[in-house]
């Protein structure tokens, strides 16, 4: 059974998703066991909350050193045996230390057709701002792995959404994430697990 972390920092409606894929049974190998959160008031931690599942706060301001930061993040992971980490709406970047113990392990949905509007400082509405201004027709998300550049790691999934006329950063994050966002993060869960559980059973 793979044990997967989901990093949050806000909301939480891509964590939703996933519980909700996971109580629909869609992780046969896997199962959410942490939600961590860099921000005590994110509501994400109300929906693990009333999911049962444990979470925990690291919260970055905390840590003097960004090196303490991501050292505390890998042990929290560590404690637990985490075999997966999921960043749903993680607004901090993680630093080496995190990357080099879950190489491979650790997923992104970001909400543009990267390369798109991706990278540094495209975060949020921002992302939304930023396919209207340029006038594109055809936006969407993606799932990929997380190295050491921002949205940079190979891509796992995508999924297109079209652009209306009438939208505004805040609609077209809506339809985003329902059309697109809340559908291909937990398939690419349920495939990661089932491909890492495959790899542990011969192992
Ligand atoms: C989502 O749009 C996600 O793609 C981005 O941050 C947002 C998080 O929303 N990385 P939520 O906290 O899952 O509701």
């Amino acid at each position: 059974m793979i044990k997967i972390a989901v990093l949050v920092s806000g909301g939480g409606t891509n964590l939703q998703a996933l519980i909700d894929a996971q109580n629909a049974g869609a992780f046969p190998n896997g199962e959410i066991a942490l939600v961590l959160a860099s921000n005590q008031k994110a509501y994400a931690l109300e929906r693990a909350k009333n999911a049962g599942i444990e979470s925990a706060v690291i919260s970055r301001k905390s840590f003097d050193d960004p090196a303490e930061y991501d050292r505390a993040i890998v042990k929290a992971l560590q404690s637990r045996q985490i075999d997966l980490v999921v960043l749903a709406g993680f607004l901090s970047i993680l630093g080496k230390p995190v990357i080099d113990a879950y190489p491979d392990r650790i997923i992104n949905i970001h909400p543009s057709l990267i390369p798109s509007f991706c990278g540094a400082g495209f975060y949020g509405l921002r992302v939304h701002q930023a396919a209207l201004d340029y006038g594109v027709k055809v936006t969407g998300a993606t799932v990929h792995l997380v190295n050491e550049i921002p949205d940079g790691g190979r891509i796992l999934l995508q999924k297109a959404v079209e652009i209306q006329p009438e939208d505004t950063p805040e609609i077209l994050q809506r339809r985003v994430m329902e059309e697109a966002e809340w559908k291909i993060l937990p398939q690419a869960v349920a495939m990661l697990c089932r491909q890492l559980d495959q790899k542990e059973n011969k192992g």
